[in-house]
């Protein structure tokens, strides 16, 4: 039983106010850990706190773009429960443009929650992690591994997320500390996307309804047995590995097939 792993565990989880993550830090609850975990509105983190009355429950008002509030996350959360054991960097934002019709500003503001948001975090939570011979977590997507169109900053935040946790965890070897990186599938959840473009043809928020899209719950439930098993990387659903391994191994039919998914009459439909 996976579950076990995370017996009295303290977990501090970025982005656990809607979602994959409160996902994640409603099923944590269960599972006896202390959860800590932040959101830049409050009333999503006070209504995290309503149904979940307990006093394991840790929230922060932090925007993980800004250092100083991450630096406040988890320090508030070393405070509030003696140290932090596994720290999954899940807060993250979407985009929905092609590159063309992009403010740069949008590029900017996704790298700065998606890999920004991450780096930070991970700053001030690894000593405690190290002490504690724990878990670092970056939670990706499909487009960490293969550029998806109308996402160019998201593909380029993920990816970037993936080399630089690639890196920490080569040089954390034989600290004990296990660094990984996971990649969801699909899944049904806000997705809060921040640029629609000019072209302004995306009015629903989470454009993507496919059959085989995943719940948040399902999602989180694999991300923790994931986590768990200690895995250097994993990417979710038999959809997903095909995906990415066809990218690898056959990369131009795979521009081909991702085009035909993503585009109708050559025009950017999800
Ligand atoms: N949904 C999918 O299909 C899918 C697929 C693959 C990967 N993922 C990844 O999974 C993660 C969660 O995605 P989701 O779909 O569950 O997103 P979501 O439903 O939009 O929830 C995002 C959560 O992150 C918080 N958040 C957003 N920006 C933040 C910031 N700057 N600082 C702090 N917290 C912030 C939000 O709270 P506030 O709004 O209050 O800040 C919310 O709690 C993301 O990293 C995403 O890239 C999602």
């Amino acid at each position: 039983m996976f579950q076990s792993y995370f017996d009295n565990k303290i977990v501090a989880v970025t982005g656990g106010s809607e979602g994959i993550g409160r996902a994640i830090v409603e099923q944590l609850l269960n599972m006896n850990c202390k959860v800590a975990t932040c959101g830049r509105n409050s009333d999503k983190l006070y209504q995290l706190h309503v149904a979940n009355p307990v006093k394991e429950l840790h929230t922060q008002v932090a925007d993980v773009s800004n250092e100083h509030d991450c630096r406040r996350f988890i320090e508030s959360t070393i405070e509030t429960f003696g140290g932090i054991d596994i720290l999954i960097n899940n807060a993250g934002i979407s985009m929905m443009a092609e590159f063309e019709d992009t403010d740069l500003g949008t590029i900017r503001q996704v790298m700065d929650v998606n890999f920004w948001g991450a780096v930070y975090c991970t700053k001030y939570a690894l000593a405690s992690i190290k002490e504690r011979k724990g878990d670092i977590v970056g939670i990706s997507a499909i487009a960490g591994n293969r550029g998806l169109p109308g996402r160019s900053g998201y593909s380029a935040s993920k990816w970037a997320m993936q080399g630089w946790l690639e890196a920490l965890r080569t040089e954390l070897m034989g600290t004990a500390v296990n660094v990984s990186w996971i990649s969801p599938w699909f899944t049904h959840s806000y997705g809060g996307i921040v640029s629609q473009g000019k072209k302004g043809i995306y009015e629903d928020p989470s454009p993507i309804h496919e059959a085989g899209m995943l719940t948040v719950e399902e999602t989180a439930f694999k991300i923790l047995r994931t986590i768990a098993k200690r895995n250097r990387t994993r990417v979710l659903t038999l959809r997903g590995k095909i995906t990415v391994w066809l990218s690898r191994l056959f990369p131009g039919l795979a521009d081909k097939l991702v085009r035909k998914f993503f585009y109708k009459d050559n025009k950017l439909t999800r």
